[in-house]
């Protein structure tokens, strides 16, 4: 069982660790991310408009960047936006786009207090010039804090990601400065909007669904998946907490074997 830790003063904090039963050796997740699905049923099931459903999704995005922070987790990744949500009712999309602001808002000052580090990833030029700007006011206020790096994939497409990575990696061929024989693997994850993030190590998705939605196609190639049923306005600290136990409890193999297995 969980304790109801979070969110305590930061000498209690310090303890998390041991206080959820996890030694030293229990290897906790440095990029999580997570696909939040499940706001619309969350607010159907209660007859309220979807959007109340998309309020309620940004309080968890609160609790679960509080926990994630006393978890030492370095990096956290939420699919906030994806370059298909456009299809949504304009009506529900801007909403979502009014999101950033209610919550930076709100949150900038424990923000601040715990030393979290806000970037977005995505086609930030199509977002509203009000998003934008909130986000890049976020993202500048809070580029030297050296804490969980919260990043927002907003209006992001990872289809669209690769396309551009591929053009700007063809621009630097054609102008010279860059050899087609040596393009590999880290010429294509250098040139993708999480150049500067380490892979995910775990990737959540909620409310039932088992896909990935167009997210981080190339970044996932070595994660591991955890899918709930769990509604992302009803998941908290403790269906966070049982995501990174099942994280522990894989073997992680990159395609090879563990030392135990080799004969
Ligand atoms: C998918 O659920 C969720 C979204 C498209 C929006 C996710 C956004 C948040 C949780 C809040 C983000 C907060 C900030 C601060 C940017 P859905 O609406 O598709 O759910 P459904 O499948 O049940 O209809």
């Amino acid at each position: 069982m969980l304790k109801n830790i979070f969110g305590k003063s930061k000498k209690e904090k310090k303890s998390l660790k041991e206080q959820q039963n996890l030694s030293n050796n229990d290897l906790i997740p440095s990029h999580i991310a997570i696909i939040m699905d499940g706001n619309g049923r969350w607010a159907k099931k209660r007859a309220l408009p979807r959007v109340a459903g998309h309020h309620e999704g940004m309080k968890t995005v609160r609790k679960i960047a509080r926990c994630a922070d006393d978890l030492g987790i370095k990096v956290l990744t939420l699919y906030a936006f994806s370059t298909e949500n456009w299809k949504r009712p304009k009506s529900e999309v801007d909403y979502l786009m009014g999101l950033p602001e209610k919550f930076l808002k709100s949150f900038m000052p424990e923000i601040m207090e715990r030393n979290i580090r806000v970037q977005m990833m995505g086609e930030k030029e199509a977002l509203p010039t009000s998003t934008q700007t909130v986000l890049n006011e976020a993202m500048e206020r809070t580029k030297n804090n050296s804490g969980l790096i919260l990043n927002f994939a907003m209006n992001y497409g990872s289809r669209a990601e690769i396309v551009r990575a591929m053009k700007d990696i063809m621009v630097e061929v054609s102008k010279g400065n860059l050899n087609v024989d040596s393009i590999d693997e880290s010429t294509i994850t250098n040139y993708l909007m999480t150049s500067q993030l380490p892979e995910p190590d775990l990737l959540i998705r909620t409310s039932g669904e088992v896909r990935l939605s167009n997210f981080m196609l190339w970044q996932l190639a070595y994660t591991e998946f955890w899918f709930t049923d769990t509604l992302w306005p009803d998941f908290n600290e403790e269906t966070l907490m049982e995501a990174i136990h099942a994280f522990q409890k894989r073997n992680r193999r990159y395609g090879g074997l563990k030392g135990e297995e080799i004969n």
